[in-house]
């Protein structure tokens, strides 16, 4: 209760006797001795108890602990290098006294290994676990982090609302919903909304979640996810890398300074997080990694290969092909200048080569792919009003939108960082489904 002692804090209560309140994480049974997990969310303390100096019947009660009961327990804060399940390692308790709230019974995530399936069937579980509390931790740290740097750069967080008359990137993946009689759609982005805050606050960033009705099925997408958006005033491209890679080299940084252990909870190779986090990053144009995957593709000798990077001029990239630049890098780089065509309607056509964009997506390195996407913004009035009548969902959904480039229209430029991927690639994850809480998925959208 209150005055209870987290365990993250315990190491400054060495020899001192401390009340923790949490959950048994797992108990070993050593006859004469117990050994207690004991987790309350900040860390794990092993708990030892030891019967002939205690009382018979709290003895007892200590071997009858279950994983997953609740309880209060009260002891001495020693050293102990041995003990290396504690996180932070090297701390044990020494039990006396104790109060149970729950013994818990059956709960169904055992210390052996379940299926990936089973485990997001019981995601409101599977969080107490020591992974999940890694990737959650770093999750946090990743939003603090983004934030705290765009915040100390003079961007103000303007939020955008969910709930729009338009798409903010293509009709295909909108979740449409019932507005009072009225269609309207999930955002797919804060971007038109932050493009109307740019012009009044000069510099501004969103961060909120996003919506899209995918129908992929892979370990990078999520029906919702969570997206950071800068847009700033009088930027061109080169401008928009600068900002990006000194903002994502922070937070990496930050990640690697704070969480060493949460790392290695995660068994993360480190090496090339390293990499990444100093700027500048690696940067490429569309034209030259065409030309890149070209020369990849004639010098792949295994069939099945080589027909995963075929690909010309005008094509977007799929996952291996983002992987295959990526990996002729060794830090993060920026593919710039994308066809017009495959990109989203509001993105500047180059001067003098309108066939190609101010766009530019950050690749991440081992596979990770896009992590940001941005460009230059179509500031000319007559051009956005063309590109809008593209869209099909008529003009008066985007009037507001097109206001902005009758009363002062100004270059500008922004990006959107993709959080969960962004936690993925630093935490070093197979799939997209354990850097949310409860990822909304194809077919998921249970608990
Ligand atoms: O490239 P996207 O679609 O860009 C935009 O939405 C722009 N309006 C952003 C802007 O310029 N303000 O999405 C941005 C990022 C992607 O690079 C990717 O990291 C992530 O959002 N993303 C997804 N993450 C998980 N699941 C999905 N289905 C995602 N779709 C995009
Ligand atoms: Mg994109």
């Amino acid at each position: 209760m209150a005055g209870n002692t987290r365990i993250s804090d315990l190491a400054q209560h060495v020899g001192e006797t401390v009340t923790v309140g949490g959950w048994v994480k797992d108990r070993t049974d050593r006859g004469k001795l117990q050994f207690i997990q004991l987790r309350d969310g900040s860390g794990v303390i092993q708990v030892v108890a030891y019967g002939p100096d205690l009382p018979p019947e709290l003895f007892e009660q200590a071997g009858k602990l279950t994983q997953e009961s609740s309880v209060e327990i009260t002891g001495v804060v020693k050293e102990n290098p041995k003990a290396l399940k504690s996180i932070p390692a090297g701390y044990e308790l020494s039990l006396q006294g104790m109060k149970v709230y729950q013994i818990a019974e059956d709960y169904p995530i055992t210390p052996k290994e379940h299926g990936v399936e089973f485990l997001m069937d019981n995601r409101h579980l599977w969080l107490r676990s020591s992974r999940q509390w890694a990737i959650m931790r770093i999750r946090a740290t990743i939003i603090h982090e983004l934030r705290n740097w765009l915040d100390n750069a003079g961007y103000l967080l303007v939020d955008t609302p969910i709930i729009t008359p338009a798409a903010g990137e293509n009709t295909t993946s909108l979740f449409e919903i019932d507005y009072h009689g009225e269609q309207a759609y999930l955002a797919q982005t804060g971007q038109l909304y932050n493009e109307a805050n740019m012009m009044a606050f000069g510099q501004v960033y969103t961060f909120g979640p996003t919506f899209r009705a995918e129908k992929s099925k892979t370990r990078r997408h999520l029906m919702e996810f969570w997206m950071l958006e800068p847009e700033v005033a009088f930027m061109d491209l080169d401008g928009l890398i600068d900002l990006e890679e000194r903002l994502i080299s922070h937070v990496i940084r930050a990640v690697l300074d704070k969480h060493p252990q949460e790392l290695a909870i995660l068994e993360r190779d480190i090496s090339r997080l390293e990499k990444a986090a100093s700027a500048p990053y690696a940067r490429i144009s569309y034209d030259d990694a065409i030309a890149l995957l070209q020369k990849l593709h004639d010098a792949e000798t295994d069939p099945e290969k080589k027909d995963l990077l075929k690909i010309s001029w005008g094509e977007d990239f799929g996952a291996p092909h983002e992987t295959a630049i990526a990996d002729s890098f060794d830090k993060p780089v920026f593919v710039t200048r994308y066809p017009t065509a495959i990109k989203a309607f509001y993105m500047q056509p180059t001067e003098g080569r309108p066939e190609t964009c101010e766009s530019t997506d950050l690749l991440a390195p081992e596979g990770y792919g896009e992590v940001t996407g941005g460009s230059v913004r179509i500031w000319d009035a007559d051009l956005i009003e063309e590109k809008v009548q593209t869209m099909g969902l008529g003009r008066e959904a985007y009037a507001w939108y097109l206001d902005l480039r009758r009363f002062g229209s100004v270059p500008h430029a922004g990006f959107g960082l993709g959080l969960e991927r962004t936690v993925a690639w630093i935490c070093g994850l197979q799939h997209v489904r354990e850097t949310i809480p409860y990822a909304r998925m194809l077919n998921r959208k249970y608990p």
